[in-house]
């Protein structure tokens, strides 16, 4: 049975914190799950450690879809969260619809998608129909060329437009709420304001969860280290080393062993290799 939106409301009740990491296939989700996290999110973040592009804009709504059926047929238990890709939500309409792809075709279990009080009505027509959606404030990767990617909510102004928009989406029905590169006394004043869980990254520990990059918290990704993450691994050091020894291996033809390969009796080979012979010409 997979982790539910009752389920994750419960964890806030009771006060346990909530683990959150992306994942964009089949392996990673079957790690993740198998690791116990709750939720999984199949991000748009897609768009560099994956696809490598500079931002999640050029991310299309069928990349993500071909990611997140991977990641719910890799996973079990989580409950897995799909990122509405940048213009996928123009209007409630357009949402419903993306919203559809994603839940119907790709099988996640809710949506995530950016903005506040913008696209509260847009939540609030998901939710009557049916979708769980979980929030996205603060810094907004898809609004990168707008808003530059820096800690938002720094001035008196920004911060209470940031209380308002996590109200509104809790007001509109969503089931959780990413603050992403907000202080963490903002984030904590959002989260003691809320009955929803929010969930932080680079917010601070006060959030009601933590969500982070796989390829971030693993060590996998050299392009940029974003100084919320914590390296839990040093998986490209590891990988590095793997296949240098690999490649030494098949160059000094240590690779592959005998128990790497089928053997075949003499007597077959020969009789397979007569059969081939050129016919005598008559
Ligand atoms: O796309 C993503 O991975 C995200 C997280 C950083 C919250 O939106």
């Amino acid at each position: 049975m997979r982790v539910t939106i009752r389920d994750i409301q419960k964890l806030k009740d009771r006060g346990e914190r909530i683990p959150m990491i992306t994942a964009y296939d089949y392996t990673s989700a079957q790690l993740a799950d198998r690791a116990g996290v709750p939720l999984i999110l199949v991000g748009d973040s897609l768009g560099m450690v994956v696809l490598g592009h500079t931002s999640t804009v050029p991310v299309t709504l069928d990349e993500m879809l071909h990611h997140i059926k991977a990641v719910v047929r890799g996973s079990q238990q989580a409950l897995v969260v799909g990122d509405l890709p940048f213009l996928t939500y123009t209007s409630a309409e357009h949402a419903i619809v993306s919203a559809g792809r994603v839940m119907q075709e790709a099988g996640a279990q809710a949506v995530k998608l950016e903005g506040g009080t913008t696209v509260a009505p847009t939540v609030a027509r998901l939710v009557a129909l049916g979708v769980p959606v979980m929030g996205h404030i603060g810094y907004t990767p898809q609004s990168e060329h707008q808003i530059g990617r820096r800690i938002q909510g720094r001035q008196a102004a920004e911060a209470s437009r940031l209380i308002e928009d996590a109200l509104a989406l809790e007001a509109a029905g969503a089931f959780a709420i990413v603050l992403e590169l907000v202080p963490a006394p903002l984030a904590q004043a959002i989260t003691s304001r809320l009955h929803i869980p929010t969930i932080g990254i680079g917010a601070g520990v006060a959030c009601d969860g933590q969500v982070q990059v796989w390829h971030d918290l693993l060590g996998l990704y050299s392009d940029f280290t974003p100084r919320h993450t914590r390296r839990y691994a040093n998986l490209a050091e590891t990988i590095n080393a793997a296949i240098i020894e690999y490649s030494a291996d098949v160059r000094a033809g240590t690779f592959p062993a005998a128990e790497h390969s089928a053997t075949m009796d003499e007597a077959t080979l020969q009789a397979a290799l007569v059969q081939l012979a050129p016919k005598p010409h008559d």
